[in-house]
């Protein structure tokens, strides 16, 4: 159906701070013979955008379209194969154009930690989606990749093993450098505000299983809610931290579960950490992270800090400098032990700022991977996740990119 589109991908947002690092990776990384475009609303800084790209994008065409405006939402998901967008906030930018690829039958990935984003979109997109053989695939870069596709790859390894479904899994993330944009923290200040302004919400983000195609299938695991305080886990030798984007990681990676018909397992349950040593300190590293946590999220929830702290933090289209983005980092494990008994450990590591250089190199390939790879995804369409609509041959795609995704089994 969409063979027949002018270009394979368009990066929507381009002139935005993580728009721009995505169109350069793509400008630097896609083959030659892969017909890109930058599109925003404005025709002359979409011009600047791609005349700092360089030779590769010199000819990329540039397509004006505006998220209040449907009909050049619609041209724009009329004009590629697949459309990736870096206009945030979601929430209120971002359902018009799914709408818009669901019914053209263009896939669709972005970057949106927000998870009432996410049901918002599938509530009103999945089902055009799955008839127009669209893949909607949100959470296309640190949120949610590495928890989505390390868990999918400690599914595959134990299912290789006959070592059963996976039960207990913990991912810990052991290290983590970065910086934050305007557009992120715009992000989390406007779900924050809708959360507080609404039980009803509350309740929704609140839920593990927020992000499910069918709730009441859903199997009942006791408390599953995410760990907001230090703990120590004596299996995983191991002092642990609340994690910030467990509440929407956790809920994609559950949704990939329900979406493969729970082939990970019925009991499979999943929560997300910091997780520090077994050291004396560690405690207190833990107890120190959690409380700078709940500081900056009760910092951004109230008028006048939150009026301090947009003095100090950046603007929209503002975001981590070169410097930031090159020395960034994150290592992530990811623990599970099987019905069977059988204990294995994932890795997932990049060098470079998560939400950033690697979040760039992550939905970027999710872009190639989606107008590329469609003989090697699963045959689904819908509101997807990264596992369920691309899986293996993403992680292949990051792995030839330089980043690390690994699995072993652990001797008992
Ligand atoms: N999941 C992750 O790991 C991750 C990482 C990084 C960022 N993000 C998310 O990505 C999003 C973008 O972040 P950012 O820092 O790049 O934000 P940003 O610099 O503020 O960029 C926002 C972009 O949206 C465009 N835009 C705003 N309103 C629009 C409209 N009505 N129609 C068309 N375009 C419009 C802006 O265009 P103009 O230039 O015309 O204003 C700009 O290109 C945020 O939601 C952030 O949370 C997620």
């Amino acid at each position: 159906m969409s063979g027949d589109r002018e270009l394979d991908v368009v990066v929507f947002g381009a002139t935005g701070f993580v728009g721009r690092l995505v169109a350069g990776y793509l400008a630097g990384h896609a083959p030659g013979g892969v017909r890109a475009g930058l599109a925003g609303r404005s025709q002359r800084r979409l011009a600047e955008v791609r005349a700092g790209l360089g030779a590769a994008a010199a000819a990329w065409p540039l397509l004006v379209a505006d998220s209040a405006d449907p009909p050049s939402l619609a041209a724009l998901a009329r004009a590629a194969r697949v459309v990736v967008s870096t206009v945030g906030p979601y929430r209120a930018q971002g359902l018009a154009l799914v709408r818009a690829c669901a019914e053209a039958g263009t896939d669709y990935a972005d970057l949106t930690g927000e998870v009432l984003f996410i049901r918002d979109s599938i509530d009103h997109c999945y089902d055009v989606a799955a008839r127009s053989g669209a893949r909607i695939v949100h959470g296309c870069g640190f949120d949610s990749v590495p928890s989505d596709l390390g868990v999918l790859l400690l599914h595959l390894a134990a299912r290789a093993d006959d070592a059963g479904d996976l039960q207990d899994t913990t991912l810990a993330v052991m290290a983590l450098r970065g910086g934050i944009s305007g557009g992120t923290l715009a992000s989390l200040m406007g779900q924050q505000d809708e959360v507080r302004a609404s039980a009803a919400r509350r309740q929704m983000v609140a839920d593990p299983y927020a992000l499910s195609p069918d709730r009441a299938a859903e199997p009942d695991l006791g408390d599953e809610r995410d760990l907001d305080w230090v703990r120590y886990d004596g299996g995983l030798r191991m002092w642990m931290g609340p994690f910030a984007m467990a509440g929407v990681n956790t809920r994609v990676v559950r949704r990939s579960n329900a979406l493969q018909g729970w082939a990970y397992g019925r009991r499979f349950r999943y929560r997300e950490v910091t997780g520090f040593s077994a050291s004396p300190a560690a405690p207190l590293l833990a107890a120190m992270t959690g409380a700078g946590l709940k500081t900056v999220q009760a910092g951004l929830e109230f008028g006048p800090s939150r009026a301090l702290l947009g003095r100090l933090l950046p603007a929209p289209g503002q975001g981590p400098g070169e410097k930031t983005r090159s020395t960034g980092y994150f290592r992530i494990q990811i623990h599970t032990r099987t019905s069977a008994g059988v204990r294995y450990l994932a890795a997932v590591e990049a060098q470079g700022d998560p939400g950033y250089a690697a979040t760039s190199v992550m939905l970027g390939q999710a872009a190639l991977c989606l107008a590329l790879d469609r003989d090697q995804l699963p045959g689904r369409a819908g509101v997807l996740t990264p596992a369920t609509a691309m899986g293996a041959a993403l992680a292949a795609r990051l792995r030839a990119a330089g980043h690390t995704l690994t699995t072993r089994q652990l001797t008992q």
